[in-house]
């Protein structure tokens, strides 16, 4: 009795194992009707086959190198169902992701999705995340011609480690597998998530939740972050400024400063030292000479 309850359970759960998510056609193909007003069960609706053109097969353009101008230093393209309407029901797509030197494809998962990713050109660290608790990861860097696969909808990520350009291609087996970017859904939802269960569910402080934006770059710092800003909930605008210090009480030369008197000569020598409190020590610099103990000594 209890071994015919087990078959039958096998069979019962077996066709859905073997068949995964996307199951098989019943006919050459359903090309993706986007204008039906028909039913939706999981996809769209097929188009007449009689209007079936070969374009709905076809895509162009991956082979164009992608812009990553952009602060990921990444471009992806990525053709689903909406762009090849003759993926409708195939369960599978692809993904052509151009990196700049240091490129990032952030921590994201496909909710539909397991994938096979190729590098085409470059030198690109890859990795994903075991569920909890373990958390594990599983990282490597790749080479031109190395496959890698993440599987179904574990966190992953990708970043170009090389000296140059990197190009990869993946596969996934969705026609339309979905992105859930970590960072974004976190911290970019829309209306944002409050920042108590943040604060609470990443052991952090809300100030360091938002991102800064920085208002006005000096030549080597940040001169003004707005670290909170009222425009993404918070109830103040909070900003911090940065002054770099010179420790020491010193005088500059006026040449220091403003080109006209550098190129009119007025050195640290043209300083008059009558004004200037204490013992001095003149020491002679040429112009084209560097700041040594030497100087001292000539002095
Ligand atoms: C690349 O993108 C940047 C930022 O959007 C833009 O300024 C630049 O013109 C683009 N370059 C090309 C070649 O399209
Ligand atoms: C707060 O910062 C935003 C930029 O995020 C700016 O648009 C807004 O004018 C600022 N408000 C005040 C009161 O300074
Ligand atoms: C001054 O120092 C720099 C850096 O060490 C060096 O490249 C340069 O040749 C030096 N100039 C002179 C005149 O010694």
């Amino acid at each position: 009795m209890n071994l015919i309850l087990t078959l039958s359970f096998v069979a019962i759960i077996w066709p859905s194992l073997v068949l995964g998510h996307e199951p098989s056609p019943l006919q050459d193909f359903c090309v993706a009707d986007f204008n039906s007003i028909g039913v939706r069960v999981n996809g769209f609706p097929c188009l007449n086959p009689k209007q079936v053109t070969v374009d709905h097969f076809l895509f162009k353009g991956l082979n164009i190198v992608g812009n990553t101008s952009n602060y990921l230093g990444v471009s992806v393209n990525r053709p689903t169902v909406n762009e090849i309407p003759g993926l409708n029901t195939l369960g599978m797509s692809t993904v052509r992701v151009d990196y700049a030197v240091s490129g990032v494809v952030p921590p994201h998962r496909h909710p539909r999705a397991s994938e096979i990713l190729v590098v085409l050109e470059g030198t690109v660290l890859v990795g994903f995340v075991t569920s909890s608790p373990e958390n594990k990861l599983i990282s490597k860097v790749l080479e031109k011609g190395d496959v890698f696969v993440f599987p179904f909808g574990l966190f992953h990520f990708q970043q170009n480690v090389g000296s140059g350009n990197a190009i990869t291609m993946a596969f996934l087996n969705s026609q339309n597998p979905g992105v859930v970017i970590a960072a974004n859904a976190m911290f970019g939802s829309s209306p944002r998530i409050d920042a108590d269960v943040l604060d609470r569910a990443l052991e952090v402080d809300s100030s360091v939740i938002e991102k800064p934006y920085l208002i006005y770059k000096g030549s080597n710092f940040n001169f003004l972050m707005l670290l909170r800003s009222m425009k993404n909930d918070f109830d103040f605008n909070f900003s911090e400024l940065n002054f770099p210090l010179h420790a020491d009480t010193h005088v500059d030369a006026p040449g220091h400063f403003y080109e006209n008197y550098f190129e009119q000569g007025f050195d640290a020598d043209t300083l008059d030292l009558i004004v200037l409190n204490g013992p001095e020590l003149l020491v002679d610099v040429l112009r084209d000479e560097n700041i040594t103990g030497m100087c001292a000594w000539n002095g």
